[in-house]
């Protein structure tokens, strides 16, 4: 019996221990019951942590499902995240230590990053930028990014982050629906060796976005990396950095002013563009940072996420910043150039505190403990998991090779649309359980609601939020009917549908069951199947298609299309592989398809819908890979005869 197997048979807890909870941040478990009793004293406590311009004179309106948080009340988040700190002892403190792939390193105090920041915001509105204008941000994870976002903040313009690993569709459609007037980018990335070539790509998609009057380009350092500029609408970032001036005003906003537009995948084949505002948003990535994550003035924080999704957001930028961390970012893969990139990592910086997802985690496992075994990581006291559930296995293996049974776990559940964390550990309270999220937040409201909207007590459901939260999306960009139809209609207009399922156990402890929609998991990232769908439907020789996901060993989920080809088309593989890279290449290579299985049919209910939960069935099943027995018409005539004897 292996290790791990003897602390899972046990179904052993895990507390905080007295050490750590002497010196945590929160370590009274009756913060739960006063936050129940009253949620906006409690989150207005945090409030006044914050720095503002104008006191709120409301913490809450709530007009279901629409609402305002700390109404009235003036704040600039760049100014909570750098001038606050610059004017103290933390002016000098390492606000970012970053590493690039190849190996170069960079270190920014706070004061250099506020310096910058007020830079590049005198930089944006030399440009002709204004409060309220939106700029999209397409970059590889260097301190540039960060600075863009907050110079943005700074002067109240909305910034749209591109994940680099999109493609330039993707870039294309996310800078029309938000109308983009410019794009921050760079000549590219470095990504296992190899580079992304980022400002390529955006001049792809520059051809067709005539929103944009300026594009911003930042040389990542490398002459290895070609770029054409386009004469009068493309400047380099540093020729513009250089001379601009060093003093900036932060633009007072209103807590309910937008601070920034996030795409993320839904249930249509069109990303949705998550708004968040000023207030609330900084708000729960502050106090969740500071009780979650327990941050505190001499702790080297990372979290391995990039910045192109929520969680870089909420816990590299605005969380740690908001409370003065010094924060790691590194740019590139975590086995380049060998295995043990990430602990390197730590134990150059002396990291203490490290989240990251599970399918890094199951990377991990299979590449060994001798990797991990090789490395320094005293220095760790906490650790924490994101962007699916993390099976029990994972959890232990994360404890005792990386953690060494000394790092408690916080397992964090929450969504690009929640912002901040919602369901997590309080590391000096909860007693923890390999694989559950435990408890929500204090002052969150989740329950778990069957089909008709009734609490289930101990068991499974779906995950609901029955009181709105700070930090929560206000609406999806340009569409406000998909916000109340997506989100606040399962059950009734103050109920949130959160898409996923969970289930409760004897103790209240919440366990994630994943997405209960039409969207995936894969490796931690969110892909719709319409998304994958509709670019399999773009290719000219595809005539219909249904993309499923089948459970993967690392990945948590591996994407699993069906496809059925237009009349005198021959499959092949040659012609699976030229669709996996259509998908790449409309999508970005997150959403490459890792099955394309040829079908002469697919299942479909009488009224037409494709019954994917069929095609699940078959792709989970001993059938996958052979495609030969799954193009068999036959195999799906008869799954189609099954469906309809149950219905
Ligand atoms: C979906 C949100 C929020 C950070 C990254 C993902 C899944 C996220 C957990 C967790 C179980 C989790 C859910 C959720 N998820 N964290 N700790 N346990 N599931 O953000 O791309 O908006 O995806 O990720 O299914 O709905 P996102």
């Amino acid at each position: 019996m292996s290790e791990i197997d003897a602390l899972l048979r046990e179904d052993r807890t895990f507390e905080p221990s007295a050490d750590f909870r002497a010196k945590a941040h929160v370590s009274d478990p009756g913060v739960y019951a006063r936050a129940a009793e009253n949620p906006e004293a409690f989150w207005e406590g945090f409030a006044h942590e914050l720095e503002w311009i104008e006191p709120w004179s409301r913490v809450l309106e709530w007009n279901p499902p629409h609402a305002k948080w700390f109404v009235g009340g003036k704040l600039n988040v760049s100014a909570n995240c750098l001038d606050r700190h610059v004017r103290t002892w933390r002016r000098n403190k390492a606000a970012f230590i970053w590493e690039g792939e190849p190996g170069d390193r960079r270190t920014l105090t706070y004061f250099d990053l506020y310096r910058q920041v007020c830079q590049f915001a005198n930089v944006l509105k030399g440009l002709g930028i204004r409060k309220g204008d939106r700029v999209a941000l397409y970059m590889p994870l260097v301190p540039e990014l960060a600075v863009a976002m907050l110079a943005c903040a700074r002067i109240g313009a909305v910034h749209s982050v591109v994940f680099g690993g999109f493609s330039a569709e993707s870039l294309r459609d996310r800078i029309n629906d938000a109308q983009a007037r410019l794009l921050v980018t760079a000549d590219g990335g470095y990504r296992r060796g190899g580079i992304i070539p980022l400002k390529q790509m955006a001049d792809e998609a520059l051809a067709e976005t005539p929103s944009i009057e300026h594009v911003v380009v930042v040389r990542r350092g490398y002459s290895d990396i070609p770029v054409h500029m386009k004469e009068g609408r493309d400047r380099w970032y540093h020729e513009l950095m250089d001379g601009a001036p060093f003093e900036c005003a932060p633009e007072p906003m209103d807590s309910e002013d937008m601070l920034y537009i996030l795409y993320t995948s839904g249930t249509t084949g069109k990303p949705k563009g998550i708004v968040h505002t000023t207030a609330g948003y900084l708000l729960g990535c502050y106090a969740t940072t500071k009780w979650v994550f327990d941050v505190k003035d001499d702790d080297v924080y990372w979290c391995s996420a990039d910045i192109g999704w929520v969680t870089g957001h909420s816990y590299v930028v605005y969380g740690p910043l908001a409370n003065g961390a010094t924060v790691v970012m590194y740019e590139g893969a975590p086995d380049w150039p060998q295995k043990d990139r990430f602990w390197e990592i730590i134990e150059r910086y002396g990291v203490t505190i490290f989240y990251t997802a599970p399918t890094a985690i199951r990377a991990f496992m299979r590449w060994g403990t001798d990797w991990p075994a090789r490395r320094d990581m005293s220095t760790l006291r906490l650790l924490g998991s994101v962007g699916e559930p993390i099976n029990p296995e994972a959890w232990v293996w994360y404890h005792l090779h990386i953690g060494r049974e000394r790092c408690p776990i916080v397992d964090t559940w929450w969504q690009t649309e929640t912002g901040s964390i919602l369901i997590t550990p309080l590391p000096g309270i909860t007693r923890t359980k390999p694989g559950s999220a435990t408890q929500p937040f204090p002052g969150i409201s989740a329950k778990v609601l069957n089909h008709a909207g009734e609490e289930v007590p101990v068991g499974g459901g779906l995950l609901a939020l029955t009181k709105p939260w700070p930090s929560m999306l206000r609406g999806i960009y340009g569409d406000p009917d998909r916000y109340v139809q997506q989100y606040w209609s399962r059950w009734s207009k103050d109920i949130y549908f959160t898409g996923d399922g969970a289930k409760l156990d004897d103790d209240g402890y919440y366990w994630l069951l994943g997405r209960v929609d039409d969207v995936l998991n894969v490796a931690g990232h969110r892909i719709g199947t319409m998304e994958v769908e509709s670019a399999l439907v773009d290719h000219p020789k595809v005539a219909e298609s249904a993309v499923v996901g089948r459970p993967h060993q690392i990945k948590g989920h591996a994407l699993c299309a069906f496809v059925t080809v237009k009349e005198g088309v021959y499959h092949s593989e040659a012609l699976a592989d030229e669709l996996k890279s259509h998908v790449a290449h409309k999508i970005g290579a997150i959403a490459r398809p890792d099955d394309i299985i040829f079908a002469a049919d697919l299942p479909k209910t009488r009224s037409g819908k494709i019954m994917r939960r069929l095609l699940r069935d078959i792709a989970e099943g001993k059938t996958l890979g052979d495609t030969t027995t799954l193009a068999d018409p036959s195999v799906v005539a008869r799954l189609r005869e099954q469906y309809q004897e149950e219905a």
